[in-house]
């Protein structure tokens, strides 16, 4: 057996930039990991059967899920048709929260999978096929604090921080956001303003690796937190506008957004102790709100076999 670690991620930056031929966006973001995970199991059972269960009812185990898309893709491209898995879903990341954690649980399926069947493929492989099944895969495989660009698949390096930062994760679990939804309603309101063209793009890109505060990413040159969907978003999802207003009222926080499509939202804290006292300050509102609170450390890496 084999037991594989998916963690979430939050947006420090989230840059609409334009749209592609495609018909997705093109983006400029940063992406980041934090110590909030799913665990994914695995049993070898060569019979041919892709099987998944979860903890949690009300996601599908179908082939609808990612980790089945993941495994049978990889599967596939073996060539070793005989191949069989039992899998089993532990879910700790909320679902519809705009933390990747469909798309970390493909990760990790993929990372899981070719280690457990003796598959060999490199780390640039598995990101290729990661690409494949959604736009925040490829990030998830090797995580921690990455520009993503593109549709948010293609990554470059960031100076590793030294420093241990934290973020107050919270977010309504009655309330979940559609990214599809989000992108077409940031398109309808926002379209006249993207930028049209390659170069333009470039420019946006060249900014970004050089904005001072991922140099690397540290306390004293706080990311400003943009996330182009927020505004979007926010106007038609009230979760979101009062998760942002309870966070504003901490004292502490160097900037507060809502992750990717929402409707999580966080706080970025200098370390885990001013974070885990914001959490404690910020309990009895949170509760009165129906919102749920995380504490997280940001981690250096993706997913990882755990055991
Ligand atoms: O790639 P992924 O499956 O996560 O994307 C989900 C949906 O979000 C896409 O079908 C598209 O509607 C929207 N999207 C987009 N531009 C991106 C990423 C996602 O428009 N860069």
């Amino acid at each position: 057996m084999l037991t594989v670690t998916a963690p979430a991620k939050v947006n420090l930056h989230l840059e609409v930039l334009g749209l592609r031929s495609d018909g997705f966006h093109e983006l400029a973001m940063v992406m980041q990991s934090i110590d909030l995970a799913d665990s994914l199991q695995f049993t070898n059972t060569a019979d041919a059967q892709i099987t998944l269960r979860c903890d949690d009812s009300s996601l599908s185990t179908g082939a609808d899920n990612l980790v089945m898309k993941a495994a049978e893709l990889l599967r596939a491209r073996s060539g070793f048709n005989e191949l069989g898995v039992s899998m089993y879903l532990e879910k700790r990341i909320p679902i519809g929260a705009g933390l990747a954690g469909g798309s970390s649980d493909g990760a990790a399926a993929l990372v899981g999978l070719n280690a457990l069947w003796g598959l060999g493929y490199t780390a640039e492989t598995l990101e290729s096929m990661a690409a494949e099944l959604g736009s925040d895969v490829p990030f998830c495989v090797a995580g921690g604090t990455q520009l993503c660009f593109g549709r948010g698949e293609l990554l470059e390096p960031v100076p590793p921080t030294s420093e241990g930062l934290a973020v107050l994760l919270v977010k309504d679990p009655l309330v979940s956001v559609s990214t599809p939804w989000a992108y077409q309603r940031c398109k309808e309101r926002r379209e006249q303003d993207y930028l049209q063209g390659e170069m333009a793009f470039e420019q946006r890109r060249r900014d970004l690796r050089e904005a001072p505060w991922l140099q690397p990413l540290r306390a004293g040159c706080p990311p400003p937190l943009r996330n182009d969907l927020q505004v979007v978003v926010a106007a038609e999802t009230q979760a979101v506008q009062v998760s942002l207003q309870l966070l504003q009222t901490l004292p502490t926080p160097l900037a507060i957004a809502m992750s990717g499509s929402g409707p999580s939202c966080f706080a970025l804290f200098r370390d885990q102790d001013q974070c885990d006292q914001a959490a404690a300050d910020l309990a009895p509102q949170l509760k009165a709100a129906g919102l749920r609170a995380w504490a997280c450390s940001l981690r250096s890496d993706g997913v990882r076999i755990a055991s």
